[in-house]
């Protein structure tokens, strides 16, 4: 088994757990789920009871400190059986790593501990209405009064939303700044005003509620802003989505795999022409392009979530790339399955089609895959500046110059401003 070339005990262990609840908690209810929107309170308990929310935690705060790697080997574990409950799982994570990140001391304490006894979930706040992918246009805003800010206006996508009891809620809290607009801000469920309004009918991870999370004068002391002064919020946005997209990605190989492993048993049930389908050359050349796709993507993403853990330099880039890779991986694995089922993998009897109607939103949420490679292009223009000793191949009448000479780059004319 591949998880025997690399990985620690602890991270193997830990996704040894996550697949035994996947069999016996998720896979099995998953169709139920799915059809009646409903969340699995059964399985989530089973991570909990198996301490899986400790996964992330540092040991400080009751957690395991096994790390992102090993974070991407459960949530793969999970997605496998039910995309959606892989999601249900990870997005604790989104929501925590505000507080891991920039969080203070006592906040750490406050609430981490919880978190990792998975005694308290959490969601993460982002998104609304007009802000998407322009994450920096939000729109909530939190006025300062006296020890509180009131926070006021909606939130769109709110993933775990009315399951979670935290949200991490950025907000508009100094609409004068441009680069210091933006903090974030902890609200407990049940705080006055604070509400869940529009569930969302979704065409996948059905089993996940994505919600409107609505602000009216919500009164938060200011103790629940996240670190130890306003406008990082954007930062931490950013800093937080660089270490949960491995997760993302993660959640899209297992949906990948899980997808592969029926198309393969039913390619070898299935009998057209006398033999099973898998005999025959075009579905083997599906079987085993959707087999390799899966197997880059997962080391890609293994890849970017070591390269989390070891606080590489590269991990904005490496994160961007594994979400965008694994999450286009999972639509095209997902859709070859329906192939493979043929007419029955269009009807939704077979788990199939669950499969295909949950890729999608891989690719738009937790930033679109347009957005990953705007995020990976930004840093190869950067890295281009590494390559000069390479400019003397390029024939020079093929460079731009500026008019004093100089050669113009993309880089340069970043930093030129045009
Ligand atoms: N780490 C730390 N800081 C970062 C950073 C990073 N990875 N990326 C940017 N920043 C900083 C920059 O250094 C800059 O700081 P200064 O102002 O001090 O110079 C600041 O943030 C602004 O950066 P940019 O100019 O690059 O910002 P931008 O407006 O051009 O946008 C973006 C950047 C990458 C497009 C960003 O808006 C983005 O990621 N958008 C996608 C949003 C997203 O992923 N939403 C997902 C919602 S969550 C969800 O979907 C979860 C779910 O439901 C399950």
């Amino acid at each position: 088994m591949r998880e025997n070339i690399v990985f620690s005990d602890q991270a193997k262990e830990l996704a040894a757990k996550a697949r035994a609840i996947a069999d016996k908690h998720v896979r099995p209810g998953a169709k139920k789920h799915d059809r009646a929107q409903e969340y699995n309170w059964e399985a989530a308990r089973a991570v909990a009871d198996a301490g899986l929310f400790r996964t992330f935690i540092p040991k400080a705060y009751g957690g395991l400190e096994a790390g992102i790697l090993a974070l991407a080997m459960v949530t793969e574990e999970l997605a496998k059986a039910d995309s959606g409950f892989g999601v249900a799982f990870a997005v604790n994570a989104l929501g925590s790593f505000p507080i891991l990140v920039g969080g203070t001391e006592a906040q750490k304490q406050r609430w981490l501990p919880q978190i990792a006894r998975g005694e308290k979930f959490v969601a993460f706040c982002l998104s609304e209405k007009f802000a998407g992918s322009d994450a920096g246009g939000l729109a909530v805003t939190a006025e300062e009064d006296g020890d509180h800010y009131v926070i006021c206006g909606e939130k769109k996508w709110t993933t775990n939303g009315g399951v979670a009891d935290l949200y991490s809620v950025f907000c508009v809290t100094d609409p004068t700044s441009k680069s210091r607009r933006i903090s974030a801000i902890v609200v407990e469920k049940g705080t006055p005003g604070f509400t869940v309004k529009k569930v969302e009918d979704k065409m996948g991870i059905r089993c996940v509620p994505v919600v409107e999370t609505h602000f009216d004068h919500v009164r938060v002391p200011k103790s629940n802003l996240i670190g130890e002064r306003p406008g990082v919020g954007f930062k931490h946005a950013m800093m937080t989505l660089d270490l949960a997209r491995p997760g993302v990605a993660a959640q899209a190989v297992g949906a990948a795999q899980g997808a592969l492993d029926l198309a393969n048993l039913y390619a070898q049930r299935r009998h057209q022409f006398n033999v099973p389908i898998s005999n025959h050359q075009m579905v083997q050349k599906m079987l085993a392009d959707m087999a390799m796709k899966t197997e880059s993507a997962r080391w890609l993403v293994y890849a970017a979530a070591a390269c989390a853990d070891a606080k590489s330099g590269d991990v904005s880039k490496m994160a961007a790339m594994a979400k965008c890779l694994a999450t286009d991986v999972a639509m095209e694995v997902a859709t070859d399955a329906v192939q493979v089922f043929g007419g029955y993998g269009f009807m939704e009897d077979y788990p199939i089609a669950k499969y295909f109607r949950d890729a999608k939103i891989l690719q738009i949420y937790e930033g679109t895959n347009q957005i990953q490679r705007m995020v990976i292009a930004r840093h190869m223009i950067r890295e281009a500046m590494d390559l000069e000793h390479l400019a003397a191949y390029i024939p020079t009448e093929t460079q731009a110059t500026y008019k004093d000479g100089a050669v113009k780059t993309a880089a340069s004319s970043q930093a030129a401003g045009s």
